[in-house]
């Protein structure tokens, strides 16, 4: 960004340039209020859970994983948010300030390893593109990573020869971290895993991996798409190099929404692919550019407030709910369904049992009927709305349990399908 704008946008933030500009916003009010939760009757507490998203009855929502729907105080949030920019033609970057602090507590990171990007690729591309390899140096994946995993560093194969290691997640930490620990050469130079793997909801175990880099001065990348918001965690905690999380999916935030976290002494070894006004000082041309010295370098251009603040927004209600209450929701409905579903003739669960090994998403395939056919009938049947499993052939569908959903909707999913036959 040039000193000319800066100082004006500094001057504009005080006020001192005239302009009245929105750098905080009203608490949101009286929406999101949940009543105390009373052990001896959960599900009241659920149903105003419920109750909380707009999201219609009509569809039994079990596709968090692909997308997650926003609560009303997360909705209300990026409307006041936008109307109240928009009045006055501003872009609210100084909104983003008190986001970040609440992003950061939720991941168990600094304010300053927080960069807020459009979603989980993203962040996984700033990370394929941005780390300094040479061709022929090695970077280990799991086949079963999504695209917005796995495509960023195929690219990055293309354009500078890098050499792709994949391993095929097991059902168990020991074994998938034996299965990391074979792959590695002395050219590897860094590791990536799906905290949860978007096909069949494995649970990575990052805490032992992120050891086992530490040891071989490996770079450890998590794509963390599906476990922000899904369980609590601290990145301090597991001590990975890099993070990416999504925030449309398990944490509720609005669309387009996602978080990459580098960790503050790690900043320096990603090059931005990316800048522009925010990433750093450049005061005259020609010039050298000087970064941000926080995650910030990757926040180029203009961005949505509304959004961002939306995001926080979604962070907040979690946190009213209570995060482990919702990772403990999410796994005794997935064990309820797998209850369910395990006598089931014809019916193969492809998620591995291990409390450690997974988590709020189950996915099962059908003897009876592919996945396709599969998908159709639950949805005509009963509204039941799964995602489709077509990676690596498993012909499967996968069910995400997450705060909204009731027992009584895996009840119904159970019976449907028992009745394919
Ligand atoms: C593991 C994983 N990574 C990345 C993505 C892509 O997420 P986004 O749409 O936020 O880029 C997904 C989406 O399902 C995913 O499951």
């Amino acid at each position: 960004m040039s000193l000319d704008r800066r100082t004006f946008l500094r001057q504009a933030s005080l006020g001192a340039a005239g302009v009245a500009v929105v750098t905080q916003l009203p608490a949101a009010e009286a929406a999101g209020a949940l009543p105390a939760f009373d052990d001896r009757e959960p599900e009241a507490f659920w149903r105003a859970v419920r109750d909380q998203f707009p999201l219609t009855r009509q569809l039994k929502y079990f596709n968090t994983g692909g997308l997650g729907p926003a609560s009303s105080p997360v909705l209300a949030k990026v409307a006041e948010v936008t109307r109240q920019l928009q009045e006055r033609s501003e872009h609210g970057h100084a909104l983003h300030a008190g986001a970040r602090e609440v992003l950061a507590r939720f991941l168990g990171a600094e304010p300053g390893e927080i960069a807020f990007v459009r979603n989980a690729t993203e962040a996984n591309g700033i990370i394929a593109a941005g780390l300094r390899l040479a061709p022929g140096d090695e970077v280990i994946f799991e086949t079963h990573a999504h695209p917005g995993g796995s495509f960023p560093w195929a690219q990055q194969e293309t354009v500078r020869g890098l050499k792709l290691k994949l391993f095929d997640p097991a059902d168990t930490a020991a074994a998938n971290l034996d299965r990391i620990a074979a792959l590695i050469t002395p050219r590897t130079r860094v590791v990536q895993v799906s905290h949860v793997t978007a096909p069949t909801g494995v649970v990575m175990p990052v805490d032992a991996i992120a050891r086992l880099c530490r040891e071989r001065g490996l770079w450890f990348h998590i794509d963390g798409a599906q476990s922000a918001g899904m369980f609590p965690f601290s990145l301090r905690e597991i001590g990975c190099d890099s993070f990416a999380a999504s925030g449309h999916k398990w944490m509720g935030g609005p669309l387009e929404t996602g978080v990459l976290h580098i960790r503050r002494d790690r900043l320096n070894d990603v090059a931005p692919p990316l800048v522009g006004a925010y990433s750093g000082d450049l005061d005259f041309l020609p010039g050298e550019l000087r970064l941000a010295p926080t995650a910030i370098r990757h926040e180029y251009g203009t961005r949505s407030a509304a959004a961002i603040v939306g995001l926080a927004e979604a962070v907040k209600f979690q946190e009213r709910v209570g995060r482990e209450r919702i990772a403990a929701r999410g796994r005794a409905l997935i064990a309820r369904l797998r209850a369910g579903l395990a006598p089931l003739p014809g019916v193969e669960i492809l998620t591995p049992a291990g409390a450690a090994d997974s988590a709020a998403m189950l996915t099962f395939r059908h003897a009876k009927l592919g996945y396709t056919d599969l998908f159709s009938r639950l949805m005509k049947d009963g509204a039941f709305r799964c995602r489709p499993v077509s990676e690596q052939k498993l012909n499967a569908l996968r069910v995400s349990a997450h705060l909204f959903n009731s027992p009584a909707e895996i009840d119904g999913l159970v019976a449907a399908v028992r009745a394919v036959g």
